[in-house]
């Protein structure tokens, strides 16, 4: 299930709220400037799904998305815990960092761990299917697959050569707890 923790950025650690209704995670999220809804696929989808098939059940939504923020580019990105580099996978955006773009997406299988820095607050965002996340360009986060990821978003561009992660070189994530689902 989706849900939502914040934490004070500093220790001690005790979380100073957790939501799991969905309309109290984007009442919680919009002050921030992170954009949190449930959308629905228009046909049931199978776990596994090609690409294409993906973006066919959310076509309304994903055209909405686009047109919204002005997003030129999607994909379907879908780790599984049997792939060779899977470490490696967890691994990458697993330190703070920031983007020049939005980190648009919308889980369509599986589940993932956003953790979003702001006003001297982390909100960890738990993502399962269905879920629309936005993280504003620009916002200090991280993100955690968990031990034995198994997921699949659909991924909003304006300039996919563009979409890398600048790394602010602070230890934040290592003080918070993982994902573990
Ligand atoms: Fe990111």
């Amino acid at each position: 299930m989706s849900n939502l923790t914040i934490y004070r950025e500093h220790p001690p650690a005790e979380p100073l709220g957790v939501f799991t209704e969905p309309a109290d995670i984007a009442r919680e999220l919009a002050p921030i400037g992170v954009r949190f809804e449930r959308v629905d696929a228009s046909v049931a989808l199978p776990d596994g799904a090609g690409q294409d098939a993906v973006l066919a059940a959310y076509q309304a939504v994903v055209d909405a998305e686009k047109k919204a923020r002005g997003y030129n580019t999607v994909d379907v990105v879908r780790i599984r815990p049997d792939v060779d580099n899977v470490a490696q996978a967890r691994q990458k955006f697993l330190s703070e960092h920031t983007h020049s773009e939005d980190e648009s997406r919308i889980m369509v299988e599986g589940s993932g761990c956003f953790y979003l820095r702001a006003q001297g607050k982390v909100f960890q965002v738990v993502c399962t299917r269905g879920d629309l996340i936005r993280v504003p360009e620009g916002m200090k986060h991280w993100f955690d697959m968990g031990p034995a990821p198994l997921f699949a978003a659909i991924r909003f561009f304006i300039r996919p050569d563009g979409w890398v992660g600048h790394f602010t070189g602070e230890t934040i994530a290592e003080r918070f707890p993982k994902y573990a689902p």
